[in-house]
């Protein structure tokens, strides 16, 4: 409550002066109050979301501008997700930004999960998307997701949603549009046996 007053004062105070503010900034202690109701599906290591048979990814090494822009396309209806959606939709833009700070400070994805694709081959199709997403998948750039250690299970049900157009957006709908079901396969076997870095090393 104090935090919100003393942010919507600086706030007030910048748009006083002129200045633009685009983002909130993120407060990480707060954020880790927030997080408790996403705890018990994101802090699991090898946690399967009961319905569907994939994985509930792994969120650690994300960067923050990732991690709100991600809670926003739930809350807006550009990502497709049951309970997701709902976790989401109560959020205002300070709540992202908190969440997003505290959870940016969680560890890379160290640990290897169980492959099934051909990740040598995946690694010869990965060479068009290193440019935004890392050459291993450690993403170099803020808006841009990591892949780098990411479950198997998570990443072809993600390319699939957007190849279905359950997830949209523009730049990666194009970018997969070609990919056959044993590519998919094959390139999230290659992620997921990288190292993911942490965004503070
Ligand atoms: C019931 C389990 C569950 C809870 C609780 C939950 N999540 Fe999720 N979360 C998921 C699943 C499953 C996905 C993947 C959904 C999809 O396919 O888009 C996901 C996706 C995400 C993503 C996107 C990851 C990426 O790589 O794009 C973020 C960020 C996230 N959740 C943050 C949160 C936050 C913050 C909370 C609490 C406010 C929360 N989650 C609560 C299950 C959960
Ligand atoms: C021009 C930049 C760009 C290129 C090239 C690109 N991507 Fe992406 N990718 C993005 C952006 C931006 C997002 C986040 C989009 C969103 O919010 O849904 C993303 C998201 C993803 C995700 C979802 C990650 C998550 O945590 O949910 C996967 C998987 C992915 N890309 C795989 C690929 C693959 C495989 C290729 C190559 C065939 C590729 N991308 C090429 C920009 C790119």
């Amino acid at each position: 409550m104090i935090i919100r007053t003393v942010w919507s004062g600086v706030i007030g105070v910048a748009m006083l002066s002129g200045a633009s503010v685009a983002l909130a900034a993120g407060d990480a202690a707060a954020g880790k109050v927030k997080f408790f109701t996403c705890k018990g599906c994101h802090s699991i290591p090898g946690y399967t979301n009961a319905y569907p048979s994939y994985h509930v990814p792994k969120i650690g090494g994300q960067y923050e501008p990732y991690v709100i822009g991600a809670l926003k396309a739930y809350k807006e209806g550009a990502r497709k997700h049951g309970s997701m959606e709902g976790n989401a939709g109560s959020l205002s833009d300070q709540d992202m930004a908190d969440i997003a700070a505290f959870v940016s400070g969680f560890e890379g994805k160290k640990q290897e999960g169980p492959v099934t694709g051909d990740a040598k081959a995946g690694k010869a199709l990965a060479g068009k998307c290193a440019s935004c997403h890392g050459e291993d998948g450690n993403a170099p750039a803020p808006n841009f997701p990591r892949l780098a250690g990411q479950y198997e299970s998570y990443l072809v049900k993600a390319i699939e949603d957007y190849q279905a157009g359950k997830r949209s957006n523009p730049i990666m709908q194009s970018m997969v549009q070609g990919l056959s079901e044993e590519d998919i396969k094959n390139i999230s076997a290659y992620y997921a046996s990288q190292v993911g870095l942490s965004v503070v090393e």
